[in-house]
């Protein structure tokens, strides 16, 4: 059975801050669905719009309304009526970004400005969410190379390990000690939807395995082997690959910088998961790919910047002697006022290895 299609207002990048404001202004945002953002178009989610003077505000904003099936998050109604007892409506204002919802454990960011109110807002959250024993607060960036964050505890059980289920595979995983991000459960369904049975898959900056898990077990005749730099999101990838009892998955613990050495020429497909510095691993992901593979390539750029980004990939690729052709660009999410999380899908065909392009 397919998803309902729910109201959704489409707009012009240039306009979406804009409808953003004239939306949250209005209360008009469902905040049960997630915002989509393509390279030209973001799409917001709404509740039912009759109102005639907001519609023609839209119209004049160059917006239009959808109807789209949209990606639901995974969140209680309830949560915004558990808040109300809690802060007021100006404070709740502030609370723009909900929370991410890791299984037993909810993350939440909290402003400076609500930060006396964070342990009402916690039990909110417990309130609202049978499922979740732990609410903790993000208390810095994600940084340094293992692309962690440092994190508060806020209410609930004293307890860091979070267990969560995505594409019907389990993970566990300490939330302090390895990066995890629900937000790209999309994209691991949406590369299992892409590959074949039978590739040979290579997840470079593998975190605790979601990409792993999630297409090892929607291709039993796959091979898919993670490879990770952090000691604990190995430990935990190799964990999860046991629970879910993936006998075609593999976790390597590794830099990819040395790691790539054993697998040249063996990937149909490579997974770079690492926005941050894909870029610079280019040589290693041409290496271990076959003649024919499919590259996909993870990166911050400047919003709306994706496809000279792609073009940068593209002749980096070219430079390590493979041709590129890019298939698909999407915006992954938004990453910092001025940056975005693009996802590139390349086929590259490898010519034969000369002097110049050698790869080893
Ligand atoms: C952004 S996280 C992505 C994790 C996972 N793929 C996911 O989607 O949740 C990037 C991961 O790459 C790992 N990493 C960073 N540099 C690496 C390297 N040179 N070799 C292997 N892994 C590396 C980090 O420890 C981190 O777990």
């Amino acid at each position: 059975m397919h998803p309902a299609k729910t109201q959704f207002v489409k707009v012009r990048r240039e306009a979406a801050e804009k409808t953003k404001k004239l939306l949250m202004h209005n209360r008009l945002m469902d905040r049960q669905r997630y915002v989509e953002h393509s390279p030209s178009y973001v799409l917001f989610p709404v509740v039912d719009i009759e109102n005639e003077r907001i519609k023609k505000l839209l119209e004049m904003v160059g917006a239009e309304l959808v109807l789209h099936e949209g990606i639901k998050k995974e969140v209680q109604q309830d949560y915004h009526s558990a808040l109300r007892s809690a802060i007021s409506e100006n404070e709740l204002k502030e609370l723009v970004r909900g929370y991410d919802l890791l299984g037993n454990i909810a993350i939440i960011e909290v402003p400076k400005s609500l930060q006396k109110k964070k342990r009402e807002i916690a039990k909110a959250i417990l309130k609202a969410n049978r499922h979740v024993e732990t609410v903790l607060e993000k208390a810095g960036p994600v940084s340094g190379k293992y692309r962690t964050r440092e994190l508060h505890y806020i209410s609930g059980k004293r307890n860091y390990i979070a267990r969560y289920v995505e594409n019907g595979c389990t993970m566990l995983f300490d939330v302090r000690k390895a990066f995890f991000s629900n937000r790209l459960s999309y994209e691991r369904s949406r590369i299992a939807a892409l590959a074949k049975d039978g590739e040979n898959v290579i997840v470079m900056f593998a975190g605790v395995g979601p990409f792993v898990l999630v297409l090892a077990k929607a291709h039993k005749r796959s091979r898919v082997t993670g490879i990770e730099l952090n000691r604990s999101a190995y430990g935990y990838m190799k964990r999860n690959i046991e629970l879910n009892k993936l006998e075609n998955a593999k976790a390597v613990w590794g830099d990819v910088s040395k790691a790539y050495r054993h697998y040249i020429g063996k990937a149909d497909r490579v997974i770079m998961p690492l926005p941050k510095s894909s870029m610079h691993f280019i040589k290693e992901a041409v290496a271990i790919s076959k003649k024919r593979a499919m590259l996909h390539v993870y990166a911050f750029c400047r919003i709306g910047k994706g496809r000279e980004m792609a073009e940068e990939v593209k002749k980096e690729i070219r430079g390590f002697g493979a041709k590129a052709s890019l298939d698909f660009i999407r915006v992954v999410r938004p990453y910092s006022a001025v940056e975005e999380e693009i996802v590139l899908d390349f086929s590259i065909t490898k010519a034969r290895a000369t002097a110049k392009n050698r790869l080893r």
